[in-house]
């Protein structure tokens, strides 16, 4: 199959992408299209073999349900069996945008598309081409990142080209992800609340919207069980990651020895304490405030992995809650 790669960078490009994109979503195919947090691969929900593809495609599990993307909190409103107060104060508050809310969903929602599941996750993303295409679809589409399961997920179209070449019809390039990690989601199917996975809105922001004090933080087999796509080995580029804090340059070599890490295969990705390139194969370096960082991470990680990097030492992140996500995606990719 012929991949296209259509830009919408004049009124005109965006209206024929948005007609071309839902033109072969009606007719059952699945296409990369962008959204805020990372380009996703949309099907529409109720087209079974539009929803077999995005699994095969991305070699996905089944058993890992996929996000519901809607234009208005009306079409939320049609997929989930019922609206807490909870999903009306938070979609009022964070949609359209990086939020997803589990719900438990209405029959209508395929079973396919929720791994069986009896809850179903919604997002209203804010990308206005996103939104041209569900509005001009009239039908929720299900997105997941547009990466082969298990890869870094995709912030820019050249990303999708690289893992999904000849197995999907089109790609719309919209330039970069303005957020650049996936959305947070939340479960609102407990109470208050649970993050099922931490994103750039925070677990504080959704406490303080809904006036409570914390989340709910059993992390018992329920919650995982509720979250499979955490189970698995996520966010990971190929080369090793190793997150490290060095006092200065001495200490770092000083913990690459001892790290058994081969500095002249090695990225090294700072914010903080940027040392000198020395004989690292890279230092990139990242702007130290949490948008710019999020925006800017899975470009690195990906980049590494072209360059043929054997490990990517990246710099620990503070510990404070603006960068709650991105310490988890840095955590998921460093696990062994
Ligand atoms: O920002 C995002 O959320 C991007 C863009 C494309 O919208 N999408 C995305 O989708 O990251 P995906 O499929 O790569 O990740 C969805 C995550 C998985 O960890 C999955 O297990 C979880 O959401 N999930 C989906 N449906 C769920 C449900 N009903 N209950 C709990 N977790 C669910
Ligand atoms: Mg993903």
């Amino acid at each position: 199959m012929q991949t296209e790669m259509l830009t919408i960078e004049t009124p005109e490009g965006f209206d024929l992408a948005a007609e071309r994109a839902a033109a072969l979503l009606r007719k059952g195919a699945i296409v990369a299209l962008p959204t805020e947090t990372v380009y996703g691969l949309a099907g529409n929900i109720f087209n079974q073999k539009a929803i077999k593809k995005i699994f095969a495609v991305k070699g996905r599990s089944p058993a890992n349900p996929l996000i519901v993307h809607i234009g208005s909190i009306e079409m939320a409103r049609e997929c989930a069996l019922n609206w807490p107060t909870t999903a009306e104060i938070l979609a009022r508050r964070f949609w359209p945008g990086p939020l997803t809310l589990v719900l438990e969903k209405r029959p209508s929602v395929p079973d396919i598309v929720t791994a069986a599941g009896e809850t179903v996750a919604l997002r209203w993303p804010a990308h206005p081409f996103m939104q041209a295409v569900i509005a001009k679809c009239k039908v929720p589409l299900a997105a997941p990142s547009a990466n082969l399961s298990a890869h870094v997920s995709p912030t820019t179209a050249e990303h999708v080209l690289k893992d999904l070449s000849g197995k999907i019809p089109l790609i719309i390039d919209a330039g970069p992800s303005p957020v650049g990690i996936e959305s947070t989601v939340v479960d609102l199917t407990v109470r208050p609340f649970r993050v099922l996975r931490p994103g750039m809105i925070t677990e504080k922001q959704v406490a303080e919207a809904l006036g409570v004090e914390t989340a709910s933080h059993d992390k018992g087999e329920s919650s995982v069980l509720k979250s499979p796509g955490l189970l698995e080995k996520h966010y990971s580029p190929r080369a090793r990651l190793v997150i490290l804090s060095w006092s200065d340059q001495e200490d770092l070599h000083r913990q690459a020895v001892e790290g058994g890490i081969n500095r002249g295969r090695t990225h090294l990705i700072a914010h903080d304490r940027i040392p000198p390139q020395g004989d690292f194969a890279r230092v990139a370096v990242i702007p130290p405030d949490p948008e710019a960082y999020a925006r800017a991470l899975y470009a690195e990680l990906r980049r590494a992995d072209e360059e043929g990097a054997e490990t990517i030492v990246v710099e620990s992140v503070p510990q404070s809650a603006e960068w709650e996500g991105i310490r988890d995606r840095l955590a998921r990719g460093s696990a062994q």
